[in-house]
């Protein structure tokens, strides 16, 4: 089934009709073609459509903050009057609004659902994580203005617009409440056409008509019964009537020309982001080094790590790999706490070398101006989670040949030679960077979102290193 056609209401500035627009253009739309599926929801926080559409009296299976908790919006949805569908109102946005940051969310809810037809959205007055959001998923943006203020502000909708990358295309300004009553003298006679003027003067593509203020429309919400009835059933004898047919006749043309809905563009965005996911991952599974950088010892097997405790990866990302978790325990306290036997397991500072490890990023690179092969020398840095220096040491590299000239196992140098050394044995420009892994699913760290950290760790500490 193909994606529905979404039409966002939104202005920074409040009480400039969107609501009645929304609330409207649903009831119209559904007028003009029964068999087409319209569907509402508002992050506004009057509960108008809920007052104006709801049928059912029991509680409500959810509302639209489920959209933003994975819950599929099929099961939010409830029949309202008219025919026309909605996703009941919300009172816990603002709680919500301060977790969110995601713009793409909203279109990653609808795109698992199977809503067809039109979707409309009423947006709050402002630009918060539902209006970001339902700009991000729209086809089509209707920004009612009502004066020159009105007008300045759509300027941060366009701004969204280009921030994101996204094409300015979907947005059309609408002149509402518009007052027949007001002439002026000069080229512009009311204030449709200066609005109409402004807009395009700024560059703002405009819905075809305005809907003009109506003191009956305004007396539609406001009555004795506490009820907020429709232009369409109460109306009829407004020009808003046929204002808003017209304009609920442009969206449904405009519904119907548009084949690659913007909900259809995000899906294949999502696919084509999954497989570039994937192949990113089995790349990094392909170019790890199949044993522990320090002993050998095969870890990587089918893209799976076995008993891995450290990943590492240089600089230049010419060498990646596994180290188990004994090897680099016992190379560090050797090598750079200066224990003088080797650490068992079951020993507390192991446990506490464990815990502490997994907040710390280490860093293994040569020590500055010693790039001279007699005077090599290594440093040893130990970052926090935040990528800032905790502490560090400098060895001699030559010393510890001397050890290994006397046949005393070292695990320095193999790793060394896996990792920072060239050809000749010389440690070269690049630093290698080691993290604690995951026991249960050490190539966990080669996921999209973790690699990113980790990398994203790498150039912070690569701005920091001498
Ligand atoms: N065409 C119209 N003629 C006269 N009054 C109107 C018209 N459209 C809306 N109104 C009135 O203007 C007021 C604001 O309308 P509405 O609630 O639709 O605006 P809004 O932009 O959704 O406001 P908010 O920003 O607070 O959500 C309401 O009292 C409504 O009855
Ligand atoms: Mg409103």
């Amino acid at each position: 089934m193909s994606a529905p056609y979404i039409v966002t209401i939104s202005s920074e500035k409040g009480g400039v009709g969107k609501t009645t627009l929304a609330t409207n253009l649903a009831i119209y739309l559904k007028a003009l073609h029964e068999d087409l599926p319209v569907t509402l929801l508002s992050f506004d926080n009057h509960f108008s459509v809920d007052q104006m559409f709801r049928i059912n009296r029991r509680p409500a299976k959810g509302d639209v903050s489920g959209l933003f908790s994975g819950i599929n919006p099929d099961s939010l949805i409830e029949m309202g009057e008219y025919g026309v569908q909605f996703i009941p109102s919300s009172n816990q946005l603002s709680d919500l609004r301060r977790e969110l940051d995601d713009p793409t969310a909203l279109a990653r809810a609808l795109a698992k659902s199977s809503l067809g037809g039109i979707v409309i959205i009423d947006a709050r007055p402002d630009l918060d994580i539902f209006t970001q959001s339902s700009l991000y998923a729209a086809d089509r943006v209707i920004v009612p203005v009502k004066d020159a203020p009105s007008m300045d502000n759509c300027r941060h909708i366009y701004d969204f617009f280009d921030l994101h990358g996204l094409s300015r295309r979907p947005l059309r300004i609408l002149p509402c409440l518009v007052d027949g009553r007001i002439h002026y003298e000069g080229p512009f006679r009311d204030p449709y056409q200066l609005l109409k003027a402004y807009a395009i003067n700024r560059g703002y593509r405009c819905m075809e008509g305005f809907i003009a203020k109506s003191p009956k429309v305004e007396s539609l919400n406001t009555n004795p019964e506490g009820k907020i009835y429709p232009v369409l059933t109460h109306g009829r004898q407004t020009e808003v009537h046929v204002q808003m047919a017209h304009i609920a006749r442009q969206v449904y043309l405009n519904s119907i020309d548009t084949e690659m809905r913007r909900l259809d563009e995000y899906r294949m965005d999502m696919i084509h982001a999954e497989e570039e996911h994937q192949s990113a991952y089995v790349t990094r599974c392909k170019n790890l080094e199949i044993g522990c950088l320090v002993c050998g010892q095969p870890l990587v097997k089918n893209n799976q790590v076995d008993s891995a405790g450290y990943f590492a990866q240089s600089s230049d990302q010419k060498v990646a790999g596994f180290i188990e978790e004994e090897c680099f325990t016992n190379l560090v306290f050797r090598y750079f706490y200066g224990a003088k036997r080797a650490i068992e397991a079951h020993d507390p500072i192991w446990d506490l070398f464990r815990e502490s490890a997994q907040r710390s990023f280490f860093i293994l690179q040569r020590a500055p101006h010693t790039r001279n092969f007699y005077q090599q020398k290594l440093s040893f840095y130990r970052f926090d989670d935040n990528g800032l220096e905790v502490s560090h040491k400098t060895i001699e590299l030559q010393e510890f040949e001397k050890r290994l000239l006397s046949k005393e196992r070292s695990d320095l140098f193999p790793l060394l030679e896996r990792t920072l050394f060239d050809d000749q044995g010389r440690l070269n420009d690049t630093f290698l960077l080691i993290r604690k892994v995951s026991s249960d699913l050490p190539e966990e760290i080669l996921f999209d979102k973790n690699f990113g950290n980790f990398s994203a760790i790498m150039s912070k500490i690569s701005t920091q290193l001498p």
